[in-house]
């Protein structure tokens, strides 16, 4: 998949949305996928589901169409995200994120090698703020300031995509060029609840705001309707598109 199939104008909503598999087990999960059924065409599993069977259910996930996005932020040394990423890549998931250490980067780069799995870096962890950082043991660095020169380190050693927050999503769009995945969560419809979200921002301003694609997990997952809960957020992101 590249940027250029994602932005034709005849492009496929469903594509960019991607639904988050936030539970803890693989019934649960299923379950999810078929009540959303064909207005899902793309999962995010993440820890919670990874290490109860999730990774197994990706290649069912896989097998029947969808794509998957695996939200495991790799961070190890260079020989092992190398050869991890080699695995995923095996797996034939569409996105997997790796923490933006420009090591970590290179070798997840390196990993994925001529296969169709897309490397995401996240900057730094949006529940980090200025003080978590220098208790981290950074020199005291604004974490606005890490993010965009981890951002920069990120286009140079050519990820094919950010992790970032929907307002953030502009201002690593200018770092980054027109050509790379900018993906964003923190998006609820309009009128939903914000959940432990602080900034929550609409799907259709985080498309505004330069987001390719965008991960929602409660707004679907513990929708009355899922199907219906997705479909509406798919007309919401194509009337930006048209706007
Ligand atoms: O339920 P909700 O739509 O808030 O879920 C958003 C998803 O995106 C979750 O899987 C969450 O872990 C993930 N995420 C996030 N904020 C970040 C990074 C990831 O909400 N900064």
């Amino acid at each position: 998949m590249s940027l250029r199939t994602v932005s034709t104008p005849v492009e496929d909503m469903r594509e960019r949305l991607i639904i988050g598999l936030d539970v803890s087990t693989v019934e649960e999960a299923r379950a999810i996928v078929e009540r959303v059924g064909d207005a899902g065409a793309f999962y995010k599993i993440g820890y919670q589901l990874a290490y109860a069977g999730g990774l197994e259910f990706a290649r069912e996930l896989i097998g029947q169409g969808k794509k998957v996005f695996l939200d495991l932020k790799l961070h190890d040394i260079a020989n092992t995200v190398e050869q991890g990423v080699r695995s995923v890549a095996r797996l034939g998931a569409t996105f997997l994120t790796v923490h933006a250490y420009p090591q970590t980067m290179r070798a997840a780069m390196q990993g994925k090698a001529e296969s169709s799995l897309n490397i995401l870096a996240v900057t730094v962890l949006t529940s980090y703020d200025d003080s978590d950082l220098e208790e981290a043991g950074y020199a005291p660095v604004p974490a606005a300031e890490l993010v965009v020169r981890r951002a920069k380190q990120a286009r140079d050693i050519g990820i094919d995509g950010i992790v970032c927050a929907a307002p953030e999503a502009q201002r690593v769009r200018a770092i980054l060029g027109p050509d790379r995945f900018i993906v964003t969560p923190g998006i609820r419809p309009a009128g939903a609840e914000a959940g432990d979200q602080k900034r929550v921002v609409t799907p259709a301003d985080a498309i505004r705001a330069g987001a390719t694609h965008l991960v929602v997990a409660r707004p679907i997952i513990k929708a009355a309707d899922p199907r219906a809960a997705a479909q509406a957020i798919l007309d919401e992101m194509s009337q930006a598109r048209q706007a």
